[in-house]
């Protein structure tokens, strides 16, 4: 086993700890093979835990979602704040003035549809048109007004409660928690009659005015008549007024008194203080018959809380493209969180909060809705959405895979053309419990994130993205593969898998020779623990033991090619000898970087992402010096085709080297361990031998 093939590998495998496994008989590895089998780890069932802080750095994108999930009434902090504005009092209220118990469509002019908060309006619109909408100032206020009157309801309830003697975190407390904030009642010591501290409120915003969020988003659009035209259907426009001299805001009104925006790929948002009846015009362009033809259908909403509809085309996309292979692509979300308490949380666990849509490049049926979320269900090639179009083509879940083991949401998609350029869109669901799209849910039209690119490896590559593993948890990339032994991913992904998992009872066998959990005096380093030369050991190995596989035609230089002589078991070919030539006749081309792979997997040619250094320095350090583990030195002999390197490309989306968690990171990444070389933990193969002479 120690073969030639083994030399590649010599100086990053230490060199006792393969000698040792020279002496695994094939006979062991079989009865490992059922052990481990029966050792694999069923999905994380995640206990409930209580709810979800809003204490991540994820950005806002994020927060929203968080903190919608927590509000199932639709209400923000910022409104009950400016509920506790001074505003007519609960005796001057007409309690008949509700949203629904009022005749209130009757006043709206004829041909005018009135918006109620939060719920969208989907209407058709033929080219050359405008449908026109109002929002009645009546029920921007009167919702208002309805909130402060059950604010001034709960607060003098409180009060009350408070006169009667109880003491806050009594009984019924934890179930009004979620509806009052104690923080935003002050108490007026001195005030009030008879000495009764009396409630006042907290001053905020301007009570003339209130901020409304319009938003719409293109459904349907004209489509072109031959897919040699190019272009696509212009956009729609929303024409806006606030003046009841213009109560039909469009294209052909007096522009003074109105306000217009173009839709940006089918999507718009406009935010307006109003201080009375808004109306609003959704105008089509004509539209040319020679190159289109068909209706436009939008929906529109406004909001007193937050935008129904949403994009963002500004900040990171939250999308992270991991690997693909010929066929098939995985990417993953950022942290849901940063806390490591919400991996036990059932709420975080249970809901997906995205769905992704994917296109191919060359694909333009979604030109012009990219940031719709309803558009892009009509049009986009691939949706993720349950019951959109090629669903089968998308698995998705939670996961605490990948770095940080915190829970981010995951998506393989399949079926993919080889050789291709996609772009993936993100989108965030509304949260209305259910991770269901709906009316009278704030943010309930969906908010639609900017584009991530990924591309899929080339035909007949032999490459295979695998995830989901139970030992190498980290591990989601594609990994040199043969279709013909293994003839789906998690049959392919097990074997690896459990590879490296009988390398880890070999290395944790060793350890337990080592006095790391000894008293101070007797352990090899105070600084370091035997919990963390395992996991320094798990993370090197994980990378080293499952490859991170590349197409051959890949020419990027930080490549290693590997198994250059062995024939690709899809096609049966060998490499062009012209271009085998090209490469140095050395065991570290013409195998891969363990016998295991060349064996077991038999791979054919393919190329390498090496493992970066600092697994294998952070190695060195964490780990008792008298196991005898080292690293070659970059320049030296062995080095280039044995560790790579970070580089600046990582930060324009490649991956230089393979670490546990390595993804196409478009900006800074991760940083990884900032280990210099550290000389004095190379032993003497002697003494590291000697030493396993006692295992
Ligand atoms: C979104 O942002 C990206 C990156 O800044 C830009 O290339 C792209 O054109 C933008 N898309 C739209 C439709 O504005
Ligand atoms: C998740 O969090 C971990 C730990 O903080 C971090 O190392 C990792 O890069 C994060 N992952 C993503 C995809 O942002
Ligand atoms: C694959 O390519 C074919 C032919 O170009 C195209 O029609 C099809 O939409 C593509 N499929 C995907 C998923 O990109
Ligand atoms: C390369 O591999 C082939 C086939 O496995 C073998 O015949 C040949 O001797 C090897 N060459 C070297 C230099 O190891």
């Amino acid at each position: 086993m120690l073969a030639p093939a083994g030399m590649a590998s010599a100086l990053t495998l230490f060199i006792p700890l393969l000698l040792l496994l020279s002496s695994f008989s094939p006979k062991s590895a079989v009865a490992a093979t059922a052990d481990a089998d029966a050792g694999i780890i069923e999905a994380q069932a995640p206990s409930p835990s209580p709810l979800l802080t809003d204490g991540g750095d994820d950005g806002g994108f994020i927060k929203g979602i968080f903190r919608s999930l927590l509000q199932n009434d639709g209400s923000t902090s910022e409104e009950a704040e400016g509920a506790a504005e001074g505003k007519p009092q609960a005796s001057l209220y007409e309690p008949d003035f509700g949203i629904f118990d009022r005749g209130i469509l009757g006043r709206a002019p004829p041909g005018v549809s009135s918006l109620t908060n939060n719920v969208p309006e989907m209407l058709n619109v033929v080219p050359g048109t405008t449908q026109v909408f109002v929002f009645e100032k009546a029920l921007i206020f009167g919702r208002q007004e309805e909130e402060e009157d059950e604010e001034e309801k709960r607060r003098d309830a409180e009060l009350r409660r408070r006169e009667a003697g109880y003491e806050e975190g009594d009984g019924d407390d934890e179930h009004d928690s979620g509806s009052l904030d104690l923080e935003d009642i002050e108490i007026d010591e001195e005030g009030g009659a008879e000495g009764r501290p009396r409630l006042t409120r907290r001053q905020s915003g301007n009570s003339t005015t209130r901020t409304v969020y319009f938003s719409a988003n293109t459904c349907i659009q004209p489509q072109l008549l031959s897919p040699t035209i190019s272009g696509a259907a212009p956009q729609l426009t929303m024409y806006v007024s606030t003046t009841s001299e213009n109560i039909s805001p469009g294209p052909s009104s007096n522009p003074n008194h109105q306000k217009w925006y173009v839709f940006e790929e089918g999507a718009v948002m406009v935010t307006l203080n109003v201080s009375s009846d808004v109306y609003i015009g959704i105008s089509a362009p004509n539209i040319s018959t020679t190159m289109l033809s068909g209706l436009y259908n939008f929906q529109l909403a406004a909001s007193v809380d937050d935008y129904y509809h949403n994009y963002d085309n500004e900040t990171d996309a939250n999308l992270i493209w991991v690997d693909s292979d010929s066929s098939a692509s995985l990417l993953i979300t950022h942290n849901l969180t940063d806390s490591t308490d919400a991996v036990t949380d059932n709420d975080i666990m249970n809901v997906q909060p995205y769905v992704m849509f994917a296109q191919n490049v060359e694909d333009r049926s979604a030109d012009g809705v990219r940031f719709s979320y309803c558009g892009l269900q009509t049009y986009a090639q691939i949706a993720a959405t349950k019951n959109g179009k090629f669903t089968s083509m998308v698995t998705t879940g939670m996961t605490l895979a990948g770095l940080g083991n915190l829970p981010k949401q995951q998506f393989y998609f399949s079926g993919l053309n080889a050789s291709s350029s996609y772009v993936g869109i993100l989108a965030a669901l509304p949260q209305n419990g259910t991770g269901t799209i709906g009316s009278n849910v704030v943010g309930g039209g969906g908010k639609v994130a900017r584009a991530t690119s990924f591309q899929t490896k080339a035909a007949n590559a032999n490459c295979e993205v695998i995830f989901d593993l139970p030992f190498c948890n980290e591990t989601a990339y594609a990994v040199p593969s043969n279709p013909t032994r293994f003839t789906n991913a998690t049959q392919l992904a097990q074997v690896y898998d459990k590879y490296a998992s009988d390398m880890f009872d070999i290395f944790t066998n060793v350890l337990a020779q080592i006095p790391c959990e000894a008293p101070d005096t007797q352990r090899y380093s105070l600084a370091r623990t035997c919990a963390d030369c395992s996991a320094a050991y798990k993370n090197w190995l994980c990378s080293v033991a499952i490859p991170r596989c590349s197409d051959f035609s890949d020419n990027s230089t930080w490549l290693q090619p590997r198994a250059i002589s062995q024939p690709n078991p899809i096609t049966g070919d060998f490499l062009a000898p012209a271009l085998a030539a090209q490469y140095p006749n050395t065991t570290a081309f013409n195998s891969s970087r363990n016998p295991f792979i060349d064996e077991t997997i038999a791979p054919g040619p393919y190329k390498e992402v090496l493992p970066c250094e600092d697994l294998c320095y952070s190695l060195v350090q964490s780990c008792p010096s008298n196991i005898g583990f080292s690293c070659p030195r970059p320049g030296y002999i062995g080095f280039n085709t044995s560790y790579g390197q970070r580089s600046e490309a990582d930060e324009d989306g490649f991956v230089t080297c393979n670490y546990p968690g390595s993804a196409h990171y478009f900006s800074a990444g991760p940083a990884g361990p900032q280990s210099s070389w550290l000389a004095a933990a190379i032993v003497s193969v002697a003494v590291a031998m000697l030493m396993y002479m006692f295992v």
